[in-house]
């Protein structure tokens, strides 16, 4: 008897579910991946940084990194004339290549607004250019078809109310020095301001598809969601957009719901990133060579496998690649991003079936050798990348009379295969590596 009630009170308590997760809102799982769909079909995005760091042409941290002034900066505002900006040939440039959205810094740390706030003449309108980048690429990039992102950069080392912290231009050696140079700074006018122009941002341009806050830094002498306001920055945003995805930079872990996505900067995942205990969406960012804003001499731009590799690896994972391009002063893209891009470009245009819809592939099915798996689960079609392509045959381990078909996606041409080793199917590939960087097998299962 005794024991019956110690099982039945034990059964119970496992079935309590663990302590809910904290939240903001009162959205369900399945709502969130109604809401993400477009985004985790999509994949592949283009980011773009563009500000008046792309003057100096020496990362777009310039100001941190040489300590420089806003007077000293003040040059690159009053020389600023992006006269080769043509947003619809950048979103004719992201389209050829695959991505399906972008997203566009509105303003980054500098402070410098390529839109035309109504809080500040810190903004594109009052240089050369004389009028609304913001508007113009948003207006650009929807016609091509493509969804729209902002980024807009929490912090602002331009605005005289935003308080000198450990990342600021104007930041003390000594930290005994921090009250001093603030005490004329009143961070409560930063804080409207803030608010103000998300406000505007998402008010001003109709749909908008993506949020980008950019960032937090909780430490001693940094930034929080104490000092963003983020539960309401956050609340607002919602309520303004309410389709609207946004990235996890406001400090808001705390909550479930406190961001969409997660956004492992310039590293790769090992795997699918979990956070609540559970798989979470995630994108990951990247750029072609070491900064995100033009850099003019700098020279380690990864090469067209490394890029793909990239981008199929993050899939095989789960995730979304946000990659960026730094237009130049002039407002056009460098030699070396439109290279960049025209190879990715290549490739997307016969073997973008194995990015769009697809996801990390069932446990049952191994990775083979050398190579990175996707799967769309739509479809139920599994996709083997061949980053070193094998000479003559591939094993594929344990997929035993689970294959019905299998055939190159570039072309459509059969892959005839038969059982191998280890339960296994051999696939009989031709020697030669067909014309693309990374060939694709598509295989049909059962
Ligand atoms: C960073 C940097 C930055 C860049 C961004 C992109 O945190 O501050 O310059 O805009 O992340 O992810």
């Amino acid at each position: 008897m005794k024991k019956i009630f110690f099982t039945a009170m034990l059964s119970m308590l496992l079935a309590v579910p663990a302590a809910a997760q904290k939240k903001l809102g009162n959205e369900t799982d399945k709502q969130k991946s109604e809401r993400l769909a477009w985004w985790t079909h999509d994949r592949f995005g283009m980011f773009i940084h563009w500000g008046l760091y792309a003057l100096p042409a020496r990362h777009e941290w310039i100001r941190h990194n040489e300590r420089i002034s806003n007077e000293a900066y003040e040059k690159y505002f009053e020389q600023f004339n992006p006269d080769l900006y043509n947003p619809t040939e950048w979103a004719k440039k992201a389209k050829a290549a695959g991505m399906k959205y972008a997203v566009l810094t509105t303003k980054h740390h500098e402070g410098f607004c390529l839109f035309d706030s109504k809080y500040t003449d810190y903004k594109a309108t009052r240089t050369a250019a004389g009028r609304d980048l913001v508007k113009e690429f948003v207006d650009a990039f929807r016609a091509e078809g493509l969804k729209v992102g902002f980024y807009y950069s929490l912090i602002d080392w331009h605005h005289p109310d935003f308080t000198i912290d450990i990342q600021h231009p104007l930041r003390p050696k000594d930290t005994a020095q921090y009250a001093a140079l603030n005490k004329d700074r009143d961070f409560k006018v930063y804080q409207k301001y803030l608010q103000n122009q998300v406000q505007e941002l998402l008010t001003n341009y109709g749909k908008i598809d993506v949020l980008w806050l950019d960032f937090s830094y909780p430490q001693t002498h940094g930034k929080s969601h104490e000092d963003w306001k983020s539960e309401e920055l956050l609340a607002m945003v919602r309520k303004l957009q309410p389709g609207i995805i946004v990235n996890d930079r406001l400090n808001l872990e705390e909550y479930e719901d406190g961001q969409d996505f997660t956004t492992p900067e310039q590293y790769k995942v090992e795997k699918w990133p979990e956070k609540y205990g559970k798989k979470f969406a995630w994108e990951t960012c990247q750029t072609f060579s070491g900064s995100w804003g033009y850099y003019r001499d700098e020279h380690t731009w990864k090469d067209t496998k490394q890029l793909l590799v990239l981008l199929i690896e993050t899939v095989s994972k789960g995730g979304n690649l946000l990659l960026n391009v730094g237009p130049t002063a002039r407002g056009d893209f460098d030699y070396r991003a439109d290279n960049s891009l025209e190879h990715i470009s290549e490739w997307m245009g016969h073997n973008s079936r194995s990015i769009y819809g697809c996801t990390q592939a069932p446990d049952e099915f191994q990775t083979p050798a050398s190579s990175l798996l996707t799967y769309n689960p739509d479809t139920k079609r599994l996709y083997v990348h061949l980053v070193d392509y094998p000479m003559g045959q591939l094993v594929l381990p344990g997929y035993k009379d689970k294959v019905k078909y299998a055939q190159f996606l570039h072309d459509g041409s059969e892959i005839r295969f038969d059982d191998g080793e280890a339960n296994g199917v051999n696939l009989r590939l031709p020697v030669n590596k067909p014309n693309y960087e990374i060939p694709v097998i598509e295989i049909i299962l059962k």
